[in-house]
């Protein structure tokens, strides 16, 4: 029998009309992040919940979810909202959408890095203030690509989406990942097992690791450092891999030419001081945000549930 399941936030239309047909659902009109309370009030009775990044689903609300609750799923790649370990104590699987939001994520990375490079928030804020006055040599003056040397911080499948994208700009690529690549998924790339060994060699760094203990704070002062001045950084995996005072002081200070930014750590109550950086380029956490992605980000949701209800386990 078709899995009852309660949706905790609004989806596109399409999306919306298969979950409707596929699966007994119940769409929940409250905004995110849900309060623990809001998540008690709706799940009772039903065999799965629906959540997104936002919303945080910890060991104190596992250990509330009433018996019939077999399965967490959420619509993000990420994990970091959901206590995994107390998941498992509890018999509760856990679903995401991996590999369907690769493509777009990865996009995502060079939008940021190109516009890091080649200043895109001043060029909009000068074309828009109208107040520009016609083409200069010197006016606004950012860095090339081709031939430079990109560091990539986790090599999952958004790393290597990234590093396919960034060789068609005739860069070169360098990793770290806790796991080394067998040689045929590295590609030629070089890899690093210490981090910081890659930082002070790379033009450009890439954050595109899980956030785990490990990496929470990743990026600090002391990293900062040890890269050149003309580096570029980017994130489109999580804000709190970045220290974020150590950031705004180093592109405030010209210690790092620029970042792009898709994440945030608090979102959406970012650190005020990225606002008037004339040297950050940042998106609202858009990372996913294509027709195509958003589609298949919850057909794999659907499928996963029915394989779920069916006795089988789904490969997400
Ligand atoms: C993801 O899928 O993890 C995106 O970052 C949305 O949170």
């Amino acid at each position: 029998m078709a899995y009852s399941a309660v949706v905790t936030f609004e989806l596109p239309e399409e999306v919306e009309r298969q979950f409707r047909e596929r699966l007994n659902v119940k769409f929940l009109p409250s905004g995110l992040p849900l309060s623990p309370s809001d998540l008690d009030a709706a799940v009772s009775g039903c065999d799965a919940i629906v959540v997104t990044p936002p919303t945080q689903v910890d060991a104190e609300i596992l250990s509330r979810l009433p018996a019939s609750v077999k399965a967490i799923a959420t619509y993000s790649v990420g994990l970091d909202h959901i206590d995994l370990e107390a998941a498992q104590k509890h018999g509760i699987a856990v679903l995401n959408t991996p590999d369907v939001l690769t493509d777009a994520v990865a996009e995502t990375a060079i939008l940021l890095l190109l516009g890091a490079a080649r200043r895109a928030t001043e060029s909009i804020s000068l074309i828009r203030s109208r107040t520009w006055t016609g083409w200069k040599p010197k006016q606004l003056v950012g860095l090339g690509l081709s031939d430079k040397k990109l560091g990539i911080l986790g090599m999952g499948r958004i790393g290597r989406g990234i590093a396919h994208r960034a060789k068609a700009f005739g860069m070169e690529i360098h990793y770290h990942n806790t796991r080394r690549l067998t040689p045929d998924q590295e590609e030629g790339a070089q890899y690093y097992a210490d981090p910081n060994a890659m930082l002070s060699v790379i033009d450009a760094l890439v954050l595109a690791c899980p956030l785990t203990p490990s990496t929470r704070g990743f990026l600090d002062e002391r990293r900062l450092s040890l890269m050149k001045q003309t580096a570029l950084i980017v994130n489109i995996a999580r804000g709190a891999i970045i220290e974020d005072e150590a950031l705004i002081n180093a592109l405030r200070d010209g210690r790092i030419f620029a970042a792009g930014l898709d994440v945030f750590a608090n979102e959406p109550r970012l650190d005020p001081g990225y606002y008037d950086l004339p040297n950050v380029f940042m998106l609202p956490h858009i990372g996913s945000s294509t027709v195509e992605a958003r589609m298949m980000m919850g057909m794999s949701l659907i499928e996963g549930l029915e394989r779920l209800a069916s006795g089988v386990n789904p490969p997400n």
